[in-house]
């Protein structure tokens, strides 16, 4: 589907951003390893946690939507039923990753996790290795990529430290992790930690210390079952960032984005923003901070002049949804913007920085590809043109605020990627006042 979006006057107005696809993954897969109902308000209704909620349907999970909430009885914790047909994840990456960690305890019962062309592109090793360490039976397609096999067995605790910064990795070996005596996680550079918020949230015994040199290790014991309060799944900010992005980009704007989850370990953008000049307001967490809640604010938008910057690897982990959107703003920043340290955006839902880079130099962007990155000359402004979304939502979604943003318009091929995280964005931003 080819959807153009035209250069626009200012975006006003306040607005939900929809709820955080990585928590919504998360809710539904721990609440199905609980055995009492458990209620989520906000839950993400997009193409990606559709695939999780059919999945744990097919586990053994009672699911039930009410408008806005989902309700979701588990099975409890060793009790995921044996589905008859292999597990879909579709295009989420998450799903596929972190799954497998409860699976990998479910002893004597065998599953298959497949999904689409882009997922069966992205490396399951990573997962493969630490779990086969704690003695569950994979296998993987040529040893690296989906379909994933997987045989529950009994499983041994394990001292893991992650080879590649990714909370997907990390909350899978935490969750097999409660069928041991004691597992830990050793990051070096801290990832998002919703899943450790969640667990600490449901009486797993969980804690957490820094290690030198800024990482963290974070251990978890032998858990009977999980206890899930209601959870409240705020805006995410990923998806907020487009309209973040819009609303500074687009001359005149102003926008208040309401509810947006800002757990520090999400809120990369907001400081790198905070440096090349940008006005976004909102009470955000406090680096380091950690506990069972998820912090949330409204955030306060205002266009104005961007300054370039740097990114390097230690920022990367705390905003690497966001960095193709920083490639954008790059080019309306003064200066240079380099981002590096970031060789796994290669293996997001495309090759993130050869998409990025081909797709802003077709609309007349100044910007070099590195084997880890990118650096964007800003001159002021994009021309316009056409985008090839390459399948990937963030591709999308980028597409359409560049054209917004641009002097003459951008039409984006295969918009219809945007429906995995943010099915409602483009009238979302009709609601906005754009194009008017
Ligand atoms: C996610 C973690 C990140 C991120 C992805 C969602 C998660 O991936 O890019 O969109 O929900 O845990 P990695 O953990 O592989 O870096």
């Amino acid at each position: 589907m080819r959807v153009r979006f035209d250069p626009s006057g200012p975006l006003h107005g306040t607005l939900r951003a929809p709820g955080d696809k990585s928590l919504s993954h998360r809710a539904a897969i721990l609440g199905a390893m609980g055995c009492e109902p458990v209620r989520i308000s906000g839950f993400l209704d997009a193409a990606d946690t559709r695939s999780t909620l059919r999945a744990v349907a097919s586990l053994g999970a009672l699911v039930e939507r009410r408008g806005e909430v989902v309700m979701i009885r588990g099975v409890g914790l060793r009790h995921a039923r044996q589905p008859s047909a292999p597990i879909d994840v579709g295009n989420a990456g998450t799903l596929m990753r972190i799954l497998p960690g409860w699976l990998a305890f479910q002893r004597g019962r065998s599953f298959v996790l497949d999904g689409d062309q882009s997922i069966r592109r992205r490396p399951v090793d990573r997962i493969a290795a630490p779990l086969r360490k704690m003695g569950a039976r994979i296998e993987t397609r040529e040893g690296r990529f989906p379909p994933l096999v997987l045989t529950g067995a009994s499983l041994a605790g394990i001292d893991y430290e992650l080879p590649v910064a990714s909370a997907q990795v990390k909350s899978c070996v935490l969750l097999a992790g409660l069928a041991t005596e004691a597992t830990s996680v050793r990051e070096p550079r801290p990832t998002r930690d919703h899943t450790e918020r969640l667990l600490l949230a449901a009486g797993a015994p969980l804690r957490r210390e820094p290690l030198s040199g800024g990482g963290i290790r974070t251990t978890v014991g032998y858990a009977d079952e999980l206890t899930l309060e209601p959870i409240e799944v705020p805006g995410d900010l990923s998806s907020a960032a487009f309209l973040i992005a819009a609303g500074l980009l687009v001359r005149g704007s102003r926008l208040v984005l309401e509810r947006v989850g800002v757990n520090w370990t999400r809120t990369g953008l907001l400081r790198i923003l905070a440096r090349m000049g940008a006005v976004v307001l909102g009470e955000l967490e406090a680096e380091g901070s950690f506990g069972p809640v998820e912090p949330i604010t409204d955030l306060d938008v205002r266009s104005g002049t961007l300054e370039g910057t740097t990114v390097d690897a230690d920022e990367v982990p705390l905003a690497i949804d966001e960095l193709p959107l920083l490639a954008l703003l790059g080019c309306f920043a003064e200066g240079e913007t380099v981002v590096r340290g970031a060789e796994e955006l290669r293996v997001k839902e495309s090759d993130r920085i050869a998409a990025v880079v081909e797709g802003l130099r077709g609309l007349g962007a100044e910007i070099e590809a590195l084997p880890d990155g990118f650096v964007v000359r800003g001159t002021g402004g994009l021309r316009g043109g056409r985008l090839d979304a390459r399948g990937d939502h963030r591709l999308a979604l980028l597409g359409a605020v560049a054209g917004l943003a641009s002097r003459s318009g951008v039409e984006v091929e295969g918009f219809e990627a945007a429906a995995v995280s943010y099915p409602g964005f483009a009238s979302d931003l009709r609601g906005l006042g754009a194009g008017r």
